[in-house]
């Protein structure tokens, strides 16, 4: 059993978008429509999506990760002109309910098992996050689903990462942090959290001064042997 990572630890928390859910379903359900720039643009979809938490945040202008998202899908549209705005709305409802990735439930239950609570915290607000939860039928497996918004700004805030330690009321001593957002990672490492990164993707590492506890390639890793 990974003891390193799980002894100690109260409380499991993810990442959701990109880590329980992929982002990159709701062009991918959509890809025949959209066409041969589908990838570049679910890709420039999530850039934009991420880069404005940040700057509206470091601004101190909090805004819904809702209203980012919208924002966000039609700067890609207008970067990739070949692609039907049309698709706008269809593209935006299957943003609402993103496919979570298969290993979830399972882990989730795992988890629990080991005597850990299991709970989401995420940059997403709390109505697409609940909606999201709900139409991935993950309702069941968490324990609890955290919005940033209490904390009125984003992750990689240490305000941020201070929501679920104050829900459960422990020690971020006490919680294991999953993500496959590489920044995400930093952040949760810089605030005390130990951390696995779930890189899916073999991307290339970054940020060395604040290293993952472990990289697992999917989330079911988290109960794997060390
Ligand atoms: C989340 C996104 C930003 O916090 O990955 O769920």
């Amino acid at each position: 059993m990974s003891e390193t990572l799980l002894a100690g630890k109260r409380l499991a928390v993810f990442d959701a978008y990109g880590t329980l859910f992929d982002v990159h379903s709701a062009v991918q359900r959509h890809a025949g429509a959209v066409g041969p720039e589908a990838g570049p643009l679910s890709e420039a979809w999530r850039t934009k999506q991420l880069e404005y938490s940040w700057v509206y945040g470091l601004m101190g202008r909090y805004r819904s990760f809702w209203s980012l998202t919208e924002a966000a899908l039609d700067y890609a549209l207008a970067r990739h002109p070949g692609v039907d705005r049309r698709l706008r709305g269809r593209l935006l409802d299957a943003y609402r309910d993103l496919d979570a990735y298969p290993e979830v439930p399972a882990t989730l239950d795992a988890l629990r098992a080991r005597g850990l609570a299991t709970a989401i915290l995420s940059n997403g607000d709390t109505a697409m996050l609940e909606r999201a939860v709900a139409s991935a039928g993950l309702g069941r497996h968490l324990d609890a689903t955290l919005s940033v918004d209490p904390a009125g700004t984003f992750k990689t805030s240490p305000a941020a990462y201070a929501i679920p330690c104050d829900r459960f009321g422990i020690g971020r001593e006490a919680v294991l942090f999953a993500s496959s957002n590489r920044w995400d990672i930093a952040g949760a490492t810089a605030f005390g959290f130990t951390t696995a990164w779930v890189n899916r993707m073999g991307a290339p590492d970054e940020y060395a001064d604040l290293p993952p506890g472990r990289v697992i390639g999917s989330l079911d890793a988290l109960l794997a042997p060390a």
